[in-house]
């Protein structure tokens, strides 16, 4: 059954853009409760850990610059069919395929540069949400 978390990271290029305020707008009109969140800047090798299931991909080491090359904002959010409603309102990993509307279709500059994270499953949703925040972080 569907858990009702997901998390989300606001990535370097929308946040230093000035898009969090526009892009958590939308997230919570869709009906999203925001649990948990906060502005940080990741360290290479802190992006490389979140990053460890994509290590053997082609991109990874760009992936792991670019994701430590500004601040970005981390949230855990809250709603019915968290995972799946979240990844239909950012739409696709690549800007090119992303729907008309989606976040990233409005907001995403390239297939790295895609303005948001979005977990793709509640079991790493659960883990990435833990990977940046403890228990007494939480609302609820
Ligand atoms: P994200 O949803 O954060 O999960 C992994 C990230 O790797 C993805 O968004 C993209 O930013 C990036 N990514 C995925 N595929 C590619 C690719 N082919 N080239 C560059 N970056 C990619």
């Amino acid at each position: 059954m569907a858990t009702n978390r997901t998390f989300t990271m606001i990535k370097p290029d929308a946040f230093s853009a000035g898009n969090s305020g526009a892009i958590l707008k939308m997230i919570e009109e869709a009906g999203f409760k925001i649990v948990a969140m906060k502005a940080t800047q990741l360290t290479p090798a802190i992006a490389g850990k979140f990053y460890e299931v994509h290590s053997e991909r082609p991109f990874y080491a760009d992936l792991c610059a670019y994701m430590s090359s500004g601040p970005i904002i981390a949230a855990i959010l809250e709603k019915d069919n968290a995972v799946e409603d979240f990844r239909k309102l950012i739409g696709a990993t690549n800007p090119a395929d992303a729907a008309e509307g989606t976040i990233r279709k409005i907001f995403a500059k390239s297939i790295e540069a895609n303005a948001v994270h979005g977990s793709d499953s509640d079991e790493n949703a659960a883990i990435e949400g833990a990977f940046y925040f403890s228990q007494i972080e939480r609302v609820g």
